[in-house]
């Protein structure tokens, strides 16, 4: 297996290959004039199983092409086989047309994939599986969850209590009570999909005086989280945190997050930014260990 560095994560990618104790390709980028991506493999792959990490947060478009482009450049180098790594998965929320004359763009991202003949594609905590279903992929997603709420134990936090902001992020939330202990509590959560306005209801849990741990994939505008926080905190929490698998919060949503009573904000590598204190390496080079 040899593992290659997408411009957009080739330090996790660098981590992975170590970790799986395998070679690393390098990826040589730049820019056309006109603004265009150029890429190209600065190693052989040949007859080699190739692993291409590439996650696709923002820019999502330029990471996303690179990434087309680098499977389509593996496969041409004849290697054995493709597989991709996309960490993060731009897109993947638009899973399903929410209102008439929409696509569905997950669905795309991932027929594009196929057609240039990815052999299996690895994710870490999508916020839709089902859509791989749909296009008849090979996928594996890993959850980021049971790493991060070690995090947390890690730093003396036996027995908070850990919270999901809507029903789906619930099992996220149970699956880190079993590490945390201090069992598990969740809101329902309705957003309007034309003004984007977000509310919530605590349908499970009790805050009063615990320390408690928001669990989600992602945080963007973060407007989930400081809602989920300011009720946990009106409820009588003694301490706040967060943490999610995906941040692409910008630093004027971080501070919007801590306004609201929070902590501190922890989040994995999927998305390499100021909040990134877990790493999914370990996780992804074990498995790929596995399926290669
Ligand atoms: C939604 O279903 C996701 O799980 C996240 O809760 C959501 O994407 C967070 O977005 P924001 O930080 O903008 O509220």
């Amino acid at each position: 297996m040899l593992v290659v560095g997408g411009p957009a994560s080739a330090e996790l990618a660098r981590e992975v290959a170590r970790l799986a104790d395998c070679g690393f390709v390098e990826v040589e980028t730049k820019r056309f004039p006109d603004g265009e991506s150029y890429i190209r493999l600065a190693g052989e792959v040949r007859n080699e199983k190739a692993v291409i990490v590439q996650s696709t947060y923002p820019p999502q478009d330029t990471h996303l092409v690179q990434l087309l482009l680098l499977v389509d450049a593996a496969v041409r180098s004849k290697a054995s086989e493709v597989t991709v790594v996309i960490p993060y998965m731009a897109y993947a929320r638009q899973d399903k047309v929410f209102r008439s004359n929409e696509p569905v763009s997950a669905e795309v991202v991932l027929k594009i994939l196929k057609a240039l003949k990815v052999r299996r594609i690895v994710t870490v905590d999508v916020h839709s599986p089902e859509v791989f279903g749909r296009v008849a992929v090979e996928h594996v997603n890993l959850s980021a969850i049971g790493i991060l709420a070690r995090h947390f134990l890690d730093l003396g936090f036996k027995g908070a209590s850990s919270f999901a902001p809507d029903r789906k992020a619930a099992r996220m939330a149970e699956e880190a009570s079993k590490i945390l202990g201090g069992g598990y509590g969740w809101f329902s959560k309705q957003r309007d999909r034309v003004t984007g306005e977000v509310s919530m209801v605590l349908e499970q849990g009790e805050a009063g005086d615990r320390e408690i741990v928001i669990f989600d994939d992602i945080i963007s505008s973060g407007g989930t989280v400081m809602m989920a926080a300011r009720t946990l905190k009106g409820a009588g929490a003694k301490r706040v945190y967060a943490a999610c698998t995906h941040a692409l919060m910008s630093e004027e949503a971080y501070r919007k997050i801590l306004g609201s009573g929070v902590e501190e904000v922890v989040s994995t590598d999927t998305i390499p930014t100021f909040t990134s204190k877990v790493s999914v390496a370990g996780l992804l080079a074990e498995t790929l260990r596995r399926l290669t």
